[in-house]
């Protein structure tokens, strides 16, 4: 040999022995980049002395030129399939070796058949062919006597050896020889024919179509067809891109192999020190028991196989026995598959129902006509969420393919089209009976507690708003609420929340601080009882207490948490500990953050137009408002409530206020066009087309906001008398400069809109003026609402300014 081909041939051992180790091991012993050095150097010889190419090389593992069609190959031993078992349950173990016995004619007394038993995986048959233990030809099963050639294919699978390791070449040593002399073809049978599987693994396939997503390529429909797509793929470039995987189970013909086995399962073992997969997943068993309890192991673990299997296959262990028993026309009597029972059937959707679950998500689900799948009888199938609902038009009276999953729930995988109900069935192009199901539309209020359902921009599910009512939320709302950053109830765990839920002492975070001593020792009671587990302290009348005291101790604590704790603690979504102190920080009052619409609350630091609708709509949810008054009317009080913030004032200026109402085409930069020189929102209801045009709003703009003002007569008086109060509120600092009304006195009379009097005398109050009792000439404003008497009369004669409400908040809000 040339010191070339020695070279070359030195390569490719190495690279064969590092494939094996990666891909058949999972053990690699080089990282990838020593891997792809080598195959380069390998690659760059080969280019530079073609003459050096083999067929074991694993550069041809990467593809090549695409082929016009497979060449036929004629199988030496023909490819036969074996018999499925059609009785599903034990009975079909026992029944093949009761024929297989028979065959042998075996009596009674004789002793149990062996039986080697393994999977029957769910792929492609391929016949490898290794002649002097390199790999020389790969093909389909074709109709059994002749196949493809699907060479070049094959090779890219890195789970197939291209050459075979040899056996034991130096039995002295008590060790195989790994991948031996670069000459060694002594040891190998001259022709080896292995036969086997090709398959592709669930996370496999499930990463390959996550790729064909991304790619904006068509996804494929099962691991199994798009494994068998790929070996059957004339350009060997995609098909090396297919993640393939190989078992092997058996022999085709075979020539010169001094030490076969005598067994199948010796044969399989021999198998896998020739460097093949072999599945692990199988077992030499006795008699029909045996292969009937392989059959029960299997189907407990079907789920969780990182592969699909379509059953298992039994086969008489002795090649011998094999042998005696034969052939009946295409299929040996030695050997059975045994299925399972189908996982998927067809049903109808009768109904489709709503679970709440315990964050408040509703899930869809389908009441089917009960139908036996999987072994069980199935009536319910979850359909996840409106997307999947509308991904495969599930509508009520459709019949549907219903799949159960191991344990999991039973789903419905798909719609029989040609089968759902029409409004007139003797019509072929009548209308369906039933419309596409809208969980919303269906459920606009939570099926649990009645409150207010949502499904927010982006997200797959909807939701019930009720989070603090719902008693499908209840546990949950509690543990959150009891936590230790929110009200930090000490000792309120998990367990006894389960417990006090359970057994109704609690419906509601304000329960917690209605419960007694003694509704703690009779739940401990209840719960022990129910559960067996009442201790031998007490069956002798000693009832231990402390822990009882301690909870309400730690009940009690908590009844006067910093504001932010409480919003954190009513578990409002998209409310976190940061945004909960945002809240407290900038509105200073329970009460101010319970009426702000979401087009101020967007306004604050940090909350988009999510949070700031899932934050209104919470407390807009009467439920919601009732367990807060609960709250406090059971004593929680929040602390540290504060004026507005500084900052507010600039936040909530005009033309963010306008820009946050998501009035259509009005962006900020229109809204600020419109509000110079406003001092009130409600002032746009009088602008006239043209007026808002002068503004500099483009005629589309104009008429948008037009329209927007006419479907919302009342939405910016709310929204200016709102803001209004939280500005008053806020102190007159160095940068607002005294209050507006300094110096200024104020006669109040008649009765206000929505102001009290106290209320209205604090506001003025606050910022710096007086209110007097009487009208003078010293007096700067009157303020004036209905039934307004004599004072507004002494106003006019003596000319003194007369405002409304409504004046005096905009004059306050400056
Ligand atoms: S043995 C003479 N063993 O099932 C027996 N086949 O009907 C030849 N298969 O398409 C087959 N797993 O590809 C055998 N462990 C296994 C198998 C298996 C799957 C497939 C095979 C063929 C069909 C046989």
């Amino acid at each position: 040999m040339t010191d070339f081909a020695l070279q070359a041939a030195a390569l490719r051992e190495k690279l064969n022995q590092y494939a094996h180790e990666y891909y058949v091991l999972d053990a690699p012993s080089v990282p990838d980049a020593e891997y792809d050095r080598l195959f380069n150097e390998l690659q760059a010889l080969e280019a530079a002395h073609p003459e050096l190419q083999s067929a074991d090389s694993p550069t041809l593992r990467v593809g090549g030129k695409p082929l016009p069609q497979f060449a036929p190959v004629t199988h030496v031993v023909p490819m036969l399939s074996i018999r499925t078992e059609t009785d599903v349950s034990e009975q079909g173990a026992l029944a093949f070796d009761a024929s297989v016995r028979k065959e042998l004619a075996l009596s009674e007394s004789d002793p149990a058949v062996e039986y080697a038993a393994e999977l029957k995986f769910d792929g492609l048959a391929i016949n490898l062919r290794y002649e002097n233990g390199v790999l020389v030809q790969a093909a389909t099963r074709g109709d059994g006597a002749s196949g493809e050639d699907v060479t070049q294919n094959i090779r890219t699978i890195g789970q197939i050896p291209l050459r075979l390791i040899p056996p034991f070449i130096n039995p002295q040593g008590g060790k195989r020889g790994g991948l031996g002399g670069i000459s060694a073809s002594a040891g190998f049978p001259s022709v080896l024919e292995v036969r086997g599987e090709v398959y592709m693994r669930r996370d496999d396939f499930a990463a390959l179509n996550e790729r064909q997503l991304k790619a904006g390529e068509k996804t494929f429909v099962n691991p199994r067809n798009t494994a068998a797509g790929a070996v059957r793929q004339l350009d060997p470039n995609i098909a090396a891109q297919r993640p393939l995987s190989f078992y092997g189970y058996g022999l085709g013909e075979v020539a010169g192999w001094d030490a076969q086995p005598d067994t199948h399962a010796g044969i399989l073992d021999a198998l896998q020190q020739f460097g093949f997969p072999v599945c692990d997943i199988r077992a030499v068993v006795s008699g029909g028991a045996g292969l009937a309890e392989f059959h029960a192991k299997v189907a407990a673990l079907r789920e969780t196989l990182p592969f699909d299997i379509d059953g298992v296959v039994y086969k008489v262990n002795s090649l011998e026995l094999q042998a005696e028993l034969g052939f009946r026309t295409r299929e040996p009597r030695w050997a059975v598959a045994h299925k399972y029972p189908a996982q998927e059937a067809l049903t109808v959707v009768e109904a489709i129902d709503i679970q709440v679950g315990r964050t408040g998500s509703l899930t869809p689900v389908a009441r089917l006509a009960p139908v036996f799948v999987g072994g069980v009888t199935v009536t319910n199938a979850t359909l996840h969420n409106q997307d999947e609902i509308d991904r495969k038009d599930v509508r009520v009276g459709d019949t549907v393919v219903v799949r159960r999953a191991g344990d999991v729930i039973p789903e419905v995988v798909s719609v029989v089209l040609e089968r759902r109900p029409t409004k007139d069935p003797t019509d072929l192009f009548s209308e369906p009976l039933n419309d596409r199901f809208d969980i919303l539309a269906e459920y606009p209020v939570c099926p649990v507690c009645e409150s207010k359902t949502v499904r927010e921009p982006d997200e797959a599910r909807v939701r019930c708003t009720g989070g603090l009512f719902c008693s499908a939320q209840r546990k949950e709302a509690l543990k959150h609420f009891a936590g230790r950053r929110m009200m930090d109830i000490e000792g309120l765990g998990e367990r006894y929340i389960d417990e006090l839920v359970e057994l109704d002492f609690v419906h509601n975070p304000a329960d917690l601080y209605r419960l007694t001593l003694n509704d703690f020792l009779e739940m401990k009671r209840r719960a022990d009882e129910r559960d067996g587990t009442v201790p031998e302290t007490v069956k002798a009348g000693q009832v231990t207490t402390k822990w009882a005291e301690n909870l309400l101790a730690a009940i009690e604590a908590s009844r006067q948490p910093p504001l932010a704790r409480l919003i954190f603690a009513l578990g409002i979504r998209h409310v976190g500990e940061s945004t909960a102190k945002t809240l407290a920080d900038y509105l200073g009052a329970l009460d101010r953050i319970r009426q702000a619409p979401a087009a101020l609350l967007r306004l604050l630091p940090d909350i988009g137009a999510t949070g700031a609708v899932a934050i209104a709509d919470f407390f807009a949810e009467a439920h919601n408002e009732t367990v807060i008054d609960a709250l406090l009317a059971a004593g929680v009080v929040p602390q540290g409530e504060h004026a507005p913030h500084p900052d507010l004032r600039e936040r909530l200026n005009l033309a963010a206020v306008l820009a946050a109402l998501d009035i259509p085409k009005l962006t900020l930069t229109r809204a600020t066009q419109v509000c110079g020189g406003l001092e009130r929102l409600s002032q746009l209801h009088e602008f006239t087309l043209g007026r808002l045009q002068d503004c500099g709003l483009p005629l589309d703009i104009a008429q948008s906001l037009q329209a927007w003002l006419a479907a919302n007569p009342a939405t910016l008086a709310q929204i200016d008398q709102l803001r209004e109060q939280w500005l008053v509120l806020i102190p007159a600092d160095s940068a607002a400069g005294r209050g507006v009304l300094s110096g200024k006195t104020l006669v109040l009379t008649g009765t206000l809109p929505t102001l009290s009097r106290d209320e209205a005398k604090a506001l003025i109050e606050a910022a710096g003026g007086k209110v007097a009792g009487s009208v003078s000439k010293k007096t700067d404003f009157v303020v004036a609402g209905e039934a307004a008497g004599s004072k507004l009369d002494k106003a006019s004669e003596l000319g003194v300014q007369v405002l409304d409400e409504g004046a005096l908040l905009a004059m306050l809000a400056k």
